[in-house]
């Protein structure tokens, strides 16, 4: 079996989580797009892993690893994060490839990044400063873009990066004041830098559709990772305030070689409420003591950045549109322990939209406009007080627990399969539908 699993809100559903419980049974896990402002976190035993860049199957000895083209790179991140993780024992050699054609992060991404988020003050993004909206800018562009594989020829990319850098100086100069923009970039230290990741990387560069099809001609099994959420997908979810990818599920295939029709499940993944990092518009948000509730109990601060998450209700007009467009088969219900002690739980279930016209939808609207004056409309449920961490079947988790549930079936149309009631594998309750 194929699965591809992939974050149904704006972000940090718990992918991290459920792509290590299925990679037990996958040969191999793929991450198809965005870079390293994902955090996927992985909690093994007493040893919590919190990966960026590299696959969440890495923890397990005997998954290959696979980072494919639309995938934005950060050598120094990746690095590091292969560093960290050997420091733990766990080794990449002959299971991490690296697409040739994923494009690279380098300084001057991260940097135009900054720069642009504080010349927007109170109308940033709110992005993770990462580089990501930089670098895949570069990649539509084409002629100033740096891919893995051009670390094989050093020659040429040392005055490929001469010209860029001569244009980013320029460019930079002329568009942010000089005391945010101190220091011009260095094409020769970034040239530098650049040799010594070809040292450490080539050995795993390598042409990962090839790969991927020939193992799906071997019959093995892939798990196909998303990064983000699909309200963040740059088509389809609340732009401007998305990353600069196709987070969604349809993102995959292109991001990979591989056509969705070869995978055969496609698991969508939630909060039992909803979290946000960043800026933008966020109907159910709850920006009072139950979101700070919400927030202290599930430890909602950013894997990445450790900004605070916005927290607010499970909203199911949202999640109901990214199951329609991300084809989704089945839903991860996460973080159910995190509202336990409630006295009643909402699930937003329609927007009323005050405009001209007085709108009720139960179609999310991605236009931000729109969404702005979306008032979410909610059904109340009764709570639960029970402590439910250690909880491994679902006829024993409360009866209002297993009533939330429903409603979220009801509401979406499909099953939540995989239900977390904690931040461990053993905090997970499967079922059988
Ligand atoms: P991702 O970006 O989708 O992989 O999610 P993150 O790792 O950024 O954030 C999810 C956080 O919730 C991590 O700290 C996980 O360890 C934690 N987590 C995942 N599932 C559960 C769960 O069911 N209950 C609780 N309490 N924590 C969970
Ligand atoms: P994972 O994979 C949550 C958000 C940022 C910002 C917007 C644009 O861990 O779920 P960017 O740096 O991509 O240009 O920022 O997208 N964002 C995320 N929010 N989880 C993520 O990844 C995110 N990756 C980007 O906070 O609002
Ligand atoms: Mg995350």
């Amino acid at each position: 079996m194929n699965y591809c699993v992939v974050g149904l809100q704006w972000g940090d559903e718990g992918k991290g989580k459920v792509v290590d419980i299925l990679a037990e049974h996958s040969d191999i896990v793929v991450r198809y797009s965005g870079g390293s402002n994902a955090g996927h976190t992985v909690v093994v035993g007493d040893s919590k892993f919190a990966l960026h860049l590299l696959p969440s199957g890495v923890v397990r000895p005997n998954v290959n690893c696979i980072i494919t083209n639309a995938v934005v790179v950060d050598p120094e991140v990746l690095l590091n994060e292969i560093e960290t993780i050997a420091k733990k024992g766990i080794t990449l050699k002959g299971r991490l490839f690296i697409s040739e054609n994923a494009h690279a992060v380098l300084d001057y991404h991260k940097r135009e990044d900054q720069l642009r988020e504080e010349s927007l003050g109170k109308n940033k993004i709110g992005t993770t400063i990462r580089g990501i909206g930089p670098c895949y800018a570069d990649k539509a562009g084409r002629s100033h873009a740096v891919r893995m594989g051009d670390l094989r020829n050093l020659q040429q990319l040392k005055e490929k990066l001469q010209t860029i850098v001569n244009y980013k100086n320029k460019v930079f100069t002329a568009v942010y004041p000089a005391q945010r923009w101190a220091e011009p970039i260095s094409a020769d230290a970034i040239f530098e830098k650049c040799k010594s990741y070809a040292d450490k990387f080539l050995p795993f560069i390598i042409d990962t559709t090839e790969f991927l099809h020939n193992s799906i001609k071997d019959g093995k099994s892939i798990l196909f990772e998303g990064a983000q959420g699909t309200l963040l997908d740059l088509d389809h979810g609340t732009f401007p305030y998305v990353t600069s990818s196709n987070s969604s599920s349809l993102g995959m295939s292109a991001g990979c070689g591989v056509p969705a029709k070869y995978v055969d499940k496609f698991i969508g993944v939630v909060k039992a409420y909803t979290t946000r990092v960043g800026a933008g518009p966020f109907p159910t948000e709850q920006d009072n003591e139950i979101g700070q509730y919400i927030r202290d109990r599930g430890h909602e601060y950013g894997t990445t950045t450790g900004r605070p998450r916005r927290c607010g209700w499970f909203d199911a007009v949202a999640v109901s549109y990214s199951v329609r467009i991300g084809a989704i088969d089945e839903i991860a219900l996460m973080h159910l322990d995190t509202l336990a002690g409630l006295k009643e739980v909402k699930i937003c279930t329609q927007y009323a939209i005050r405009n001209t016209h007085n709108e009720v939808t139960t179609w999310f609207p991605a236009n931000i406009n729109k969404l702005a004056q979306a008032e979410a409309v909610y059904e109340t449920l009764p709570g639960w007080d029970e402590d439910i961490t250690d909880v491994k079947d679902f006829q024993k988790l409360p009866p209002n627990a297993q009533k939330f549930i429903s409603w979220i079936e009801k509401l979406t149309g499909i099953a939540v399969t995989i239900i977390g009631v904690g931040p461990k594998r053993s905090q997970t309750i499967f079922r059988i539908h």
